[in-house]
C-alpha cells in the first residue's frame, strides 16, 4: 500500500556570497542533499532550495575592495558556488540570491505585517562612526584594547584572548579597521525588532519537539534574563534593502537572509505547477518545513526566525536541525596547517563521493562536533566503498558477463539471504529519517560483510575450474549482484554518481526505495566497468599542500589555532603568555607518572607513543620528544603529566594528556623528573 505522500520544504543555511565554500560548509550540504535524497527515494514531494546570502558591509567593502561592484561581485561568487555544488552532486531544486526581486517583496511585507502587529520599535542609540569613511562600523570593524584583559586589537564584539564580549563602546583605544582612524560616538535612530514581546510565544515552541533536546535546553538559558529586542536596521551606506518609508536605513542582513528562504521557493513555485507557496507557508499549513543550520547560527533560526514569521501570520518551522562544527585532523581547520580545505581544491584531487560517504559515515543527528581526519578518511572509504561494495560487482560481473552472455539466473538459490537484506531495509530508512547516517552506513557495511562472506564461502572462481558446476557459478554470481543492487539502493542517498553507474551496469532504471524488493531474475546486464578507485595518500597529501597558506604571525594567531605539543626552537624568545587567574591555574591536574613502556610511532618523525602509569590507571600520550629521546631511555623513568587534559584525537590515535619537557628544543630538551621518593599517581604540588 503507498503511504501517504508528505510535502516538505527543505532548506540548508544560505552561504554568505563572500567567499569559496570550504569542506567545513559542506558537512551541511552533504547532510541535507542526503536528507532530501532520502526522502525523494520514498516517494514525498521534497523540494529543497538554497540561495546565496548575499547582503552586508564586508560584500559592500570587499566589492569596493576589488573595484566591481556588489552586483558584480555577487554574480561572480554565485557562478562559483553553483559550480562547486554542482560537482558535489548538492542537488538543489533552487538556488538563487537574497538579492532578488522576491526577497525584497516578502522581507517588505514582513516587515509591514511585523510594524503593523506592534513588534516593531524605534530608538536612538550611540555608535561608532568613521567620520573619513562617512559611515558607521559594524562591530568586526572596529578594534581596540580589551576592557577586561588590555590585549590589543580584539574586535568590537569579544575578545578572542580573553573570551570576554562587550559593547563596542567600551574598547579602549579603539581604531577603524576601514581607515584607521579614531572613531566618534555618533547618534542614529534605529529600528528594533520586539524579540521580548515574542518570548511567550518562543518559549512554548522552542519546547513543542521542533529542536533537538540538547538545542531546546540552551535556548532556555536564554530566555532566564529575559530576551533583548533586537536591532534590525542599519544606516547608509549598506548593501541590502531600504526599509520603506525609512530613508537610509537598510535591513540587516540578518532580517533579510532567512526571508531567503521563502523568496527562493518563491522563485521555484513561479516555475513549477505542482508547488503553491500559500500553501507550504501560511499559517496552519500542515506541509513541512524543516531547516538545517550550523550551531553557530542557533540564536538567529530558533528565536527571531519564528518570531518574525509568528509576528508576520505565517507559519512557523516544523523543526531546525542543528549540526556540529567540522574539525580536520581533530583541530579546528587552519590555513597554516593546509586544513582549510576548499571544495576546488578538494575536487582539483579527489572524487567528491569519498566525501559524502565519509560525512556520511560519521553524521548524526546530535550537535557534536565531527572531525575529518585525514588518514582515516583514505582508510574508511578504500576499505568500505571499494574493498566492500565495489568488489562485490567486480568479483561477480566478469563471470555473467563472459560466460553467460550477462544473463543473471532464472531462480534465486538465495530467497532467504536476500529476504534478510530486504528486511534490513526498514530500519535503514528510520535511520536516514531521524538523520542517523553513521548508524545507517554502519547497518548497510554489516550487510556488505555479508554479501562478501558468502561469496568468499561459495568461491565461483574455484568452482567455475570443475566440471559440471555451470549453473551453480551463474546462481552464486546472480545472488552476488542481486545483493550488491540492494547495497547500492541503500547507498543511494549518499553516493548517488555510483549509484547512477551501477544501474546503468546493471541495466535497471533509477532506483527508489522499493525497487529491491524483488531480486533481479533472468535479466540481462551490461558491461562492468569499474566503479570507483582507492584513494590515493598523495593525492591527499597535494590537496593538503595546495591549502597550505604561510601566514604572517598575526594572521596565525588569528585563526586561534589550538597550538600542538611542538617544542620550539625558538621557545626562548616567545613571549610570556597573558596571565591568568589563579583559578585557572588550579584546573590544571600535574600528576607524577611512570613512562612504562616507549615506542616509535609509525610515520612520525617527532612523536614517541607513551603509555603512561598513573597509580591507579594509565594513559596514552603521544609526546613530540623523539628528537632527544630514545624509546628504550624512558622506560622506567618518572616524569610529570597533566593528567586533565581533554582526550585528542591525532592522526597516530588518542592523546590522553602531555607530559612536560623543557629545553631549547632538538637535542636539548629535558623531561621533567621528579626525585626519588616520587610514586606514580602523586600529585605535584
Ligand atoms: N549567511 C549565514 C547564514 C544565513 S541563513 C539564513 C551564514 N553563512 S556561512 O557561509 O557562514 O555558513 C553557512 C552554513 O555553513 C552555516 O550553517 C554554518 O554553520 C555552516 N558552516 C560554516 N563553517 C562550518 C564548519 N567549519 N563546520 C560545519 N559547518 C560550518 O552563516
Ligand atoms: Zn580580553
Amino acid at each position: 500500500m503507498p503511504k501517504k505522500q508528505r510535502h516538505i520544504l527543505v532548506t540548508s543555511a544560505l552561504p554568505y556570497a563572500n567567499g569559496s565554500i570550504h569542506l567545513g560548509h559542506l558537512v551541511e550540504y552533504i547532510q541535507t542533499d542526503i536528507w532530501v535524497r532520502f526522502m525523494k527515494m520514498q516517494g514525498h514531494l521534497c523540494t529543497y532550495v538554497c540561495a546565496d546570502d548575499a547582503h552586508g558591509t564586508p560584500i559592500m567593502l570587499n566589492a569596493r575592495k576589488l573595484g566591481i561592484t556588489p552586483e558584480q561581485l555577487i554574480a561572480n561568487t554565485d557562478k562559483e558556488h553553483r559550480a562547486d555544488f554542482a560537482e558535489f552532486n548538492i542537488d538543489f531544486n533552487n538556488f538563487y540570491s537574497t538579492h532578488s526581486d522576491e526577497n525584497r517583496e516578502l522581507a517588505e511585507l514582513i516587515y509591514k505585517r511585523n510594524l503593523d502587529n506592534g513588534y516593531i520599535d524605534r530608538k536612538e542609540v550611540e555608535q561608532f562612526f568613521d567620520e573619513k569613511e562617512d559611515m558607521f562600523l559594524p562591530d568586526r570593524f572596529i578594534k581596540g584594547d580589551c576592557p577586561k584583559c588590555k590585549a590589543p586589537d580584539q574586535y568590537g564584539d569579544n575578545c578572542e584572548v580573553c573570551g570576554a564580549t562587550y559593547d563596542a563602546t567600551e574598547l579602549k583605544n579603539p581604531y577603524s579597521v576601514i581607515s584607521g582612524e579614531k572613531p566618534v560616538l555618533k547618534p542614529s535612530e534605529h529600528y528594533f525588532f520586539k524579540l521580548s514581546k515574542a518570548q511567550p510565544m518562543l518559549e512554548k515552541w522552542t519546547q513543542s519537539g521542533a529542536l533537538q533536546s540538547g538545542i531546546a535546553k540552551k535556548v532556555t538559558e536564554w530566555f532566564k534574563d529575559g530576551l533583548k529586542d533586537w536591532d534590525i536596521s542599519r544606516d547608509a551606506p549598506y548593501f541590502g534593502f531600504e526599509i520603506p518609508c525609512a530613508p537610509k536605513k537598510y535591513f540587516y542582513v540578518w532580517f533579510d537572509a532567512p526571508i531567503g528562504y521563502m523568496a527562493s521557493f518563491k522563485n521555484l513555485c513561479a516555475k513549477r505547477d505542482d508547488l503553491d507557496f500559500d500553501a507550504y507557508w501560511n499559517e496552519g499549513s500542515d506541509y513541512e518545513v524543516y531547516h538545517f543550520i550550523g550551531k553557530d547560527i542557533v540564536n538567529h533560526h530558533t528565536l527571531f526566525w519564528p518570531a518574525m514569521l509568528e509576528a508576520a501570520q505565517f507559519r512557523k518551522p516544523t523543526a531546525v536541525n542543528v549540526h556540529g562544527y567540522l574539525t580536520v585532523n581533530g583541530t579546528k581547520m587552519s590555513k597554516s596547517r593546509g586544513t582549510f580545505i576548499k571544495a576546488r581544491t578538494y575536487l582539483e584531487q579527489l572524487n567528491p563521493e569519498y566525501l559524502r560517504y565519509y560525512y556520511a559515515a560519521k553524521l548524526s543527528n546530535c550537535v557534536e562536533d565531527l572531525d575529518l581526519n585525514l588518514e582515516d578518511f583514505a582508510a574508511r572509504v578504500n576499505s568500505d566503498l571499494v574493498g566492500k561494495v565495489v568488489n562485490i560487482a567486480s568479483r561477480c560481473a566478469g563471470f555473467i558477463k563472459k560466460k553467460y552472455a550477462g544473463k543473471l539466473s532464472t531462480t534465486c538459490t538465495e530467497q532467504a539471504l536476500y529476504d534478510d537484506f530486504v528486511k534490513a531495509g526498514s530500519s535503514i530508512a528510520e535511520l536516514y529519517e531521524q538523520r542517523e547516517f553513521s548508524t545507517a552506513i554502519r547497518q548497510i557495511m554489516a550487510l556488505a560483510d555479508q554479501a562478501n562472506q558468502y561469496i568468499d564461502a561459495q568461491k565461483p572462481w574455484v568452482i567455475v575450474k570443475e566440471e559440471g558446476n555451470e549453473q551453480l557459478v551463474q546462481d552464486v554470481c546472480s545472488v552476488g549482484l542481486n545483493l550488491f543492487r540492494v547495497l547500492v539502493c541503500y547507498l543511494k542517498p549518499v553516493i548517488p554518481t555510483l549509484t547512477e553507474q551501477s544501474e546503468a551496469f546493471l541495466n535497471i532504471d533509477a532506483m527508489h526505495w522499493q525497487s529491491i524488493n524483488a531480486p533481479l531474475l533472468d535479466h540481462t546486464i551490461n558491461k562492468f566497468k569499474p566503479l570507483m578507485t582507492r584513494i590515493e595518500k598523495d593525492k591527499v597529501d597535494a590537496m593538503v599542500a595546495a591549502s597550505t597558506e604561510h601566514l604572517s604571525a598575526n594572521a596565525e594567531k588569528e585563526e586561534k589555532s589550538v597550538t600542538t605539543e611542538k617544542p620550539g626552537h625558538d621557545s626562548n624568545s616567545e613571549k610570556i603568555a597573558d596571565e591568568i587567574e589563579f583559578d585557572d591555574f588550579a584546573k590544571i591536574d600535574l600528576r607524577i607518572v611512570k613512562i612504562i613502556k616507549a615506542e616509535h610511532v609509525e610515520g612520525a618523525d617527532k612523536l614517541l607513543q607513551l603509555t603512561l602509569d598513573l597509580g591507579d590507571q594509565t594513559k596514552n600520550v603521544f609526546a613530540g620528544i623523539k628528537s632527544a629521546y630514545q624509546p628504550e631511555d624512558l622506560e622506567g623513568k618518572l616524569t610529570v603529566m597533566v593528567a586533565n587534559l581533554k582526550p585528542r584525537k591525532m592522526r597516530f590515535g588518542i592523546s590522553e594528556g602531555m607530559v612536560l619537557a623543557a629545553g631549547p628544543g632538538g637535542k636539548d630538551l629535558w623531561i621533567l623528573s621528579p626525585d626519588d621518593g616520587a610514586q606514580p599517581g602523586m600529585k605535584v604540588k
